[in-house]
């Protein structure tokens, strides 16, 4: 147990690191959660206008989780990486540092991906791309890639993993409330798009 707490305190905090806010703030845009749908993560970088930013962003949020997974793996064991991960993406969804007030999760599910399942990060990149290519809504290729993913990782059998990112597909659902709402209203700004 004193090992599961570690993996989960080490991968809170290490996911907690809001690359997006930190990076912005850096390069002076001024403070992300003004900008946009206020949200720290890449896909609101991007409305800033910095495609490099917004990159930057979607690997270094995504490259936290994959740290967290695979130390958690070198120190604790296989078991341990799942966990790792996790612990990265409620990091950073709840960040202590910002009042426990995060972003949606994509990044660091992708990033856990990376670190417990790499073929799987192939999948969502695919459902994602593809999604976003007819679409244009960020928000949407990410919820039907994170609906994907357990229903695959079912399939080829890795169940721990299928029940863990099933969790958290809920958890990125519910993050994504306000973003389905202005989807069903027709009002979810498109990639590309400022607004
Ligand atoms: O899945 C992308 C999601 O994070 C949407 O971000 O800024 O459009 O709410 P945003």
């Amino acid at each position: 147990w004193a090992n599961l707490a570690i993996v989960l305190l080490f991968g809170y905090l290490l996911g907690s690191i809001p690359f997006g806010l930190v990076l912005t703030k850096m390069a002076g845009l001024g403070d992300l959660r003004s900008i946009g749908s206020g949200n720290i993560g890449a896909t609101n970088v991007l409305r800033t206008g910095n495609k490099k930013l917004a990159a930057a962003t979607l690997l270094l949020d995504a490259l936290k989780a994959t740290a967290a997974a695979l130390i958690a793996h070198a120190v604790f064991g296989h078991n341990a990486a799942l966990f790792g991960g996790f612990a990265a993406f409620i990091g950073h969804l709840f960040p202590v540092w910002l009042g426990f007030k995060g972003g949606k999760g994509v990044a660091t599910y992708i990033g856990t991906l990376l670190g417990v399942a790499p073929l799987m990060v192939l999948v969502f990149a695919v459902v994602w791309l593809a999604v976003a290519f007819i679409s244009r809504y960020s928000s949407l290729s990410a919820l039907l890639a994170t609906l994907v993913i357990p229903v695959a990782l079912w399939i080829l059998g890795v169940e721990e993993a299928a029940l863990v990112t099933a969790v958290m597909t809920v958890i990125t659902f519910w993050r994504h409330k306000q973003n389905i709402e202005r989807l069903i209203a027709g009002t979810e700004s498109k990639i590309g798009n400022k607004g």
